[in-house]
């Protein structure tokens, strides 16, 4: 009934938006993983039932724009290849128009354009529905790309092939082989896996990155770089990307991440080319890509790199096609994903899944952490997970890798698992504490002396294996890597900034045995400092004074940079090689005090504003 009811439209579109905005939105606190990581959270895997697996459809979503020769071997390697009659695979050839302020050679352009199209009309497709979308102006790869494809069901992928490779005709049985074993087998999917590359692994974006050291791989393994050359996408992640991608487009938002080889592909080429946006959202999801490393580095999908917006000119084939004789050929085997070998951005290994409940995982995980012998303890009670980020960033830039983080068993602390940075499950490991050596925590201050006796334990954990233990809180940030240089001393404290060392050492043997921990444990009642003085370091302090050890105080005043409510504007005191603030200090005025400082090194996504890469 007219005019009043057009007001809705908008309203719905709105809506329509929200609720998909609500389905796809980022929700890190509630990602599960393949791995059975929280005992205390049952892993909610999206992985289908078998029948949804034999009927998936894949869709080959072809670039083209004006390479007629280049299509042409592109399309009909793809008719050469094996399909299964279970699968129905559908062709969809995007045509870009040339650009209209072309003022010259226009006849020339239209002839090109009619080349094309006729040939891809006369094109035969049996294997699934032939699609063919012209355009009317040219878009570029960016849009190209991105407009190729919105899932309409989580059992549809889409493979994008741009028009100068080559595929061999294995590619579909080996797509296939893959999706049944990382998407459909419940036991082998993760959400962190956003698709599979058929390219030859070759190119490192981190700058100074590791040499991509594939003779130690073989076989199948996980990196985060999206590989343009054959790529299979996932349903789920892709429409997560394109939702993430309208929201920081939108919001002019430049996709940069420093120390990347793609932000300066952006810087460049703006708008044109699509994967810095894509890198920049895999890298903040911390997912990763399903790589192949086949033998002599053929692989089952070839660029010709052919002239066009990548290559000036032409480049000539990237590596050399597998096809049905090469001899000896087999599938390597699809291990199963938790054995995959992991790298990121600068093609270091990414360790995941070490995660400590018992005293039994913390003897076999603390040699994996620890360099040089020694080990960075660092507490995450009553530290928020933004912060916490922010100090990864910090690790990551000054090169420190032998942390480990004991915390409350949250999802965020799980998630930190997966992504490679080691944990300890405090309640896991309490339990196992308590019933292994019959402890009694005395209910006054039980909060405090558990976390006390916790760390307590993981420093004897390190001296009994011969290690050197740092113990530090995760409200500060580090400024350099220098403070964890080996001091001399066997016991090293600073109160106030909850720090502590103890070096491997007689007299650290002699003091931190079974008797030492069963007085901490008894302490309770006995902790009489002022409340907010009262930290693992005091106590600790405290202990090791009573024995008439000799500790090394910090000179707090010139060491560290306590920060609080008062005088923002703040800027780094040169020499500081901390700053620090109490737990209770608001997440703002933290977060403005770094700012001031260039210590706030996360952007509005929680996640680094640079990779850093430290040759190894
Ligand atoms: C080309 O397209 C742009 C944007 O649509 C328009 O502003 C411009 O006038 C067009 N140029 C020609 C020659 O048609
Ligand atoms: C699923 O993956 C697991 C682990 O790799 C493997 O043991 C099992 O055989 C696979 N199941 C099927 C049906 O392939
Ligand atoms: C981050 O978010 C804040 C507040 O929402 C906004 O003021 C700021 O401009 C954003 N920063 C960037 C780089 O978008």
């Amino acid at each position: 009934m007219g005019p009043p009811k057009k007001h809705f439209v908008p309203f719905l579109l709105l809506l329509a938006f929200c609720i998909l905005l609500l389905l796809y939105s980022p929700r890190p606190n509630s990602i599960s993983t393949q791995f059975p990581l929280n005992p205390h959270s049952i892993a909610t895997s999206t992985a289908t039932s078998a029948s949804a697996s034999s009927t998936f459809s894949l869709t080959i979503k072809v670039l083209t724009f004006n390479r007629l020769n280049s299509l042409t071997r592109c399309l009909t390697s793809l008719s050469k290849a094996h399909y299964h009659p279970d699968h129905p695979v559908h062709l969809h050839i995007f045509v870009d128009h040339f650009p209209n302020q072309t003022q010259s050679n226009i006849d020339l352009k239209l002839q090109e354009s009619l080349g094309i199209l006729r040939f891809v009309d006369g094109f035969q497709w049996k294997w699934g529905q032939k699609v063919v979308h012209y355009r009317t102006t040219n878009v570029g790869l960016q849009a190209q790309w991105l407009e190729a494809w919105w899932p309409t069901s989580d059992d549809e992928f889409a493979f994008v092939v741009e028009d100068d490779l080559e595929l061999s005709p294995l590619f579909f049985k080996y797509l296939r082989a893959l999706i049944l074993n990382y998407y459909y087998n419940a036991s082998n999917f993760s959400p962190f896996v956003y698709g599979a590359s058929l390219q030859r692994p070759r190119f490192v974006p981190g700058k100074h990155g590791n040499k991509m050291l594939l003779e130690k791989t073989s076989g199948l393994f996980l990196y985060q770089l999206v590989g343009t050359w054959g790529q299979l996408l996932f349903p789920k992640p892709w429409k997560e990307f394109r939702l993430w991608y309208d929201d920081h487009r939108a919001k002019g938002i430049k996709p940069f991440l420093d120390g990347m080889i793609s932000t300066g592909w952006y810087k460049k080429m703006g708008e044109r080319i699509w994967s810095p946006w894509f890198i920049k959202f895999i890298h903040s999801r911390g997912y990763f890509n399903i790589y192949t490393k086949f033998p002599d580095e053929k692989s089952l999908s070839v660029s010709h790199r052919d002239a066009g917006v990548n290559y000036g000119k032409t480049a000539g084939p990237d590596s050399q096609l597998l096809d049905e004789n090469s001899l000896d050929f087999d599938f390597p085997e699809m291990k199963s994903l938790s054995t995959m070998k992991k790298y990121d951005f600068c093609f270091r290994e990414v360790v995941a899944g070490r995660i400590v409940w018992s005293l039994n995982d913390l003897g076999s995980i603390l040699p994996s952490v620890q360099k040089k012998e020694a080990v960075l303890l660092v507490s995450l009670f009553g530290v928020s997970e933004t912060v916490t980020r922010n100090l990864l960033c910090h690790f990551e830039r000054l090169n420190i890798w032998n942390y480990i983080f004991i915390g409350p068993a949250t999802d965020f602390l799980f998630h930190l698992a997966q992504s490679g940075h080691p944990v300890i499950d405090a309640d896991g490991f309490l339990e196992d504490i308590k019933s292994f050596k019959s402890l009694r925590i005395q209910e006054s201050n039980a909060r405090l002396i558990k976390e006390i006796l916790l760390k307590a334990y993981v420093v004897k954990k390190g001296l009994e294996l011969g290690y050197n233990t740092w113990v530090v809180d995760g409200n500060m940030v580090f400024v350099d890597n220098e403070i964890f240089l080996d001091p001399m001393d066997n016991f090293y404290a600073g109160e106030s900034l909850d720090l502590f060392y103890v070096k491997n050492s007689p007299s650290a043997h002699k003091i931190w045995t079974h008797d030492f921990l069963h007085d901490v444990a008894a302490m309770g009642d006995k902790i009489a400092l002022p409340s907010d003085t009262v930290n693992f370091a005091s106590v600790m302090a405290k202990l090791v004074g009573q024995k008439g050890i000799r500790f090394k105080r910090i000179d707090e005043k010139s060491f560290g940079m306590k920060i609080g409510n008062q005088n923002l504007n703040q800027a780094l005191e040169t020499n500081k090689k901390v700053v620090y603030w109490f737990r209770e200090l608001d997440m703002n005025s933290i977060q403005k005090h770094l700012q001031e400082m260039n210590l706030w090194v996360i952007d509005n996504d929680s996640s680094c504003r640079a990779v850093v890469c430290h040759n190894s």
